[in-house]
Protein backbone atom coordinates (compact mmCIF):
# COMPACT_ATOMS: atom_id res chain seq x y z
CA UNK A 1 0.00 0.00 0.00
CA UNK A 2 0.89 3.61 -0.42
CA UNK A 3 2.65 6.29 2.08
CA UNK A 4 0.72 9.31 1.97
CA UNK A 5 2.83 12.16 2.83
CA UNK A 6 0.85 15.30 3.76
CA UNK A 7 3.15 18.47 3.62
CA UNK A 8 2.47 21.58 5.25
CA UNK A 9 4.04 24.79 3.87
CA UNK A 10 2.59 27.78 3.47
CA UNK A 11 5.28 29.15 1.01
CA UNK A 12 6.33 26.19 -0.21
CA UNK A 13 8.47 28.02 -3.29
CA UNK A 14 10.56 30.17 -1.08
CA UNK A 15 11.48 26.91 1.19
CA UNK A 16 14.63 25.16 0.72
CA UNK A 17 14.31 21.83 3.46
CA UNK A 18 10.67 21.30 2.65
CA UNK A 19 11.04 21.54 -1.12
CA UNK A 20 13.98 19.53 -1.79
CA UNK A 21 12.06 16.75 0.13
CA UNK A 22 9.06 16.77 -1.98
CA UNK A 23 11.73 16.98 -4.76
CA UNK A 24 13.61 13.96 -3.91
CA UNK A 25 10.36 11.71 -2.72
CA UNK A 26 8.82 12.97 -6.05
CA UNK A 27 10.74 10.29 -7.50
CA UNK A 28 8.94 7.51 -6.10
CA UNK A 29 5.45 7.93 -7.10
CA UNK A 30 4.30 4.92 -6.94
CA UNK A 31 5.36 3.90 -3.24
CA UNK A 32 3.89 7.66 -2.39
CA UNK A 33 0.83 10.31 -2.49
CA UNK A 34 2.23 13.26 -1.96
CA UNK A 35 -0.48 15.88 -0.38
CA UNK A 36 0.61 19.30 -0.14
CA UNK A 37 -2.69 21.15 2.32
CA UNK A 38 -1.87 24.69 1.41
CA UNK A 39 -1.74 23.77 -2.42
CA UNK A 40 -4.80 22.12 -1.81
CA UNK A 41 -6.89 24.47 0.25
CA UNK A 42 -5.36 28.39 -0.38
CA UNK A 43 -9.00 29.17 0.95
CA UNK A 44 -8.56 26.92 3.70
CA UNK A 45 -11.48 25.32 3.35
CA UNK A 46 -10.75 21.67 3.86
CA UNK A 47 -12.63 19.22 2.17
CA UNK A 48 -13.27 17.20 5.12
CA UNK A 49 -14.47 13.65 3.67
CA UNK A 50 -11.79 13.41 1.02
CA UNK A 51 -9.65 14.22 3.48
CA UNK A 52 -10.34 11.01 5.18
CA UNK A 53 -10.61 8.81 2.34
CA UNK A 54 -7.44 9.46 1.89
CA UNK A 55 -6.38 8.44 5.05
CA UNK A 56 -8.57 5.42 4.62
CA UNK A 57 -6.65 4.79 1.89
CA UNK A 58 -3.42 4.71 2.87
CA UNK A 59 -1.69 2.80 5.94
CA UNK A 60 1.11 4.87 6.61
CA UNK A 61 1.09 8.74 6.89
CA UNK A 62 3.84 11.19 7.08
CA UNK A 63 3.45 14.14 8.23
CA UNK A 64 6.10 17.16 6.68
CA UNK A 65 6.04 20.53 8.10
CA UNK A 66 8.39 23.62 9.19
CA UNK A 67 7.81 23.82 13.05
CA UNK A 68 6.35 27.24 13.53
CA UNK A 69 6.46 28.84 16.90
CA UNK A 70 7.16 25.29 17.96
CA UNK A 71 4.02 23.95 16.77
CA UNK A 72 2.45 23.30 13.38
CA UNK A 73 1.84 25.45 10.70
CA UNK A 74 -1.84 26.62 11.04
CA UNK A 75 -3.48 24.85 8.21
CA UNK A 76 -1.95 21.76 9.82
CA UNK A 77 -3.85 22.32 13.23
CA UNK A 78 -7.22 23.13 11.63
CA UNK A 79 -6.65 20.20 9.69
CA UNK A 80 -6.24 17.83 12.80
CA UNK A 81 -9.11 19.63 14.70
CA UNK A 82 -11.66 19.36 11.66
CA UNK A 83 -10.48 16.00 9.56
CA UNK A 84 -9.53 14.07 13.43
CA UNK A 85 -13.23 14.03 12.94
CA UNK A 86 -15.42 12.34 16.52
CA UNK A 87 -17.09 9.17 15.45
CA UNK A 88 -14.32 8.84 13.19
CA UNK A 89 -11.01 9.20 14.32
CA UNK A 90 -12.03 8.99 17.99
CA UNK A 91 -15.33 8.07 20.02
CA UNK A 92 -18.29 5.91 19.19
CA UNK A 93 -17.12 4.39 15.78
CA UNK A 94 -14.20 6.11 15.59
CA UNK A 95 -11.42 3.47 14.02
CA UNK A 96 -10.94 4.81 11.05
CA UNK A 97 -7.14 5.18 11.82
CA UNK A 98 -6.89 2.08 14.15
CA UNK A 99 -3.69 0.32 13.07
CA UNK A 100 -2.21 2.91 10.84
CA UNK A 101 1.43 3.95 11.22
CA UNK A 102 2.07 7.92 11.89
CA UNK A 103 5.20 9.44 11.05
CA UNK A 104 6.49 12.99 11.51
CA UNK A 105 9.65 14.72 9.07
CA UNK A 106 10.25 17.92 10.51
CA UNK A 107 12.13 21.34 9.74
CA UNK A 108 13.30 23.46 12.44
CA UNK A 109 15.31 26.82 11.94
CA UNK A 110 16.52 25.89 15.89
CA UNK A 111 19.83 23.98 15.57
CA UNK A 112 20.71 20.81 17.68
CA UNK A 113 21.61 22.72 20.29
CA UNK A 114 18.83 24.97 20.15
CA UNK A 115 16.20 21.47 20.66
CA UNK A 116 18.99 19.39 23.37
CA UNK A 117 17.65 18.88 26.71
CA UNK A 118 14.38 20.37 29.02
CA UNK A 119 13.43 21.52 24.75
CA UNK A 120 13.95 18.90 22.75
CA UNK A 121 12.23 17.37 19.46
CA UNK A 122 10.50 14.92 20.98
CA UNK A 123 9.34 17.10 23.67
CA UNK A 124 8.02 19.68 20.47
CA UNK A 125 6.26 16.55 18.95
CA UNK A 126 4.64 15.57 22.60
CA UNK A 127 0.89 17.00 21.92
CA UNK A 128 1.06 15.58 18.47
CA UNK A 129 2.42 11.97 19.35
CA UNK A 130 -0.22 11.89 22.30
CA UNK A 131 -3.15 13.24 20.15
CA UNK A 132 -2.44 10.04 17.39
CA UNK A 133 -1.74 7.39 20.00
CA UNK A 134 -5.42 8.73 21.65
C1 LIG B 1 6.16 31.95 11.45
C2 LIG B 1 7.40 31.13 11.68
C3 LIG B 1 7.63 30.59 12.95
C4 LIG B 1 8.78 29.82 13.18
N1 LIG B 1 8.96 29.26 14.42
C5 LIG B 1 10.04 28.46 14.64
C6 LIG B 1 10.22 27.82 15.91
O1 LIG B 1 9.42 27.95 16.84
N2 LIG B 1 11.32 27.03 16.08
C7 LIG B 1 12.22 26.83 15.08
O2 LIG B 1 13.19 26.08 15.28
N3 LIG B 1 12.07 27.42 13.87
C8 LIG B 1 11.01 28.21 13.62
N4 LIG B 1 10.83 28.79 12.39
C9 LIG B 1 11.81 28.50 11.33
C10 LIG B 1 11.31 27.39 10.40
O3 LIG B 1 11.03 26.20 11.11
C11 LIG B 1 12.34 27.11 9.33
O4 LIG B 1 12.54 28.32 8.60
C12 LIG B 1 11.90 26.00 8.40
O5 LIG B 1 11.83 24.79 9.11
C13 LIG B 1 12.87 25.83 7.26
O6 LIG B 1 12.28 24.93 6.32
P1 LIG B 1 11.99 25.39 4.82
O7 LIG B 1 13.33 25.67 4.18
O8 LIG B 1 11.30 24.23 4.19
O9 LIG B 1 11.12 26.62 4.86
C14 LIG B 1 9.73 29.60 12.14
C15 LIG B 1 9.47 30.15 10.88
C16 LIG B 1 8.33 30.90 10.65
C17 LIG B 1 8.08 31.47 9.27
Amino acid sequence: MKHLVIVTHPDIENSTINKTWIDELSQYNQQLTIHQLYKAYPDYKIDIQKEQELLIKHDQIIFQFPIHWFSTPFLLKKWMDEVLAYGWAFGPNGENLKGKKVRFAISTGGNVEAYSEGNSIEDLLKSLTTSFLF
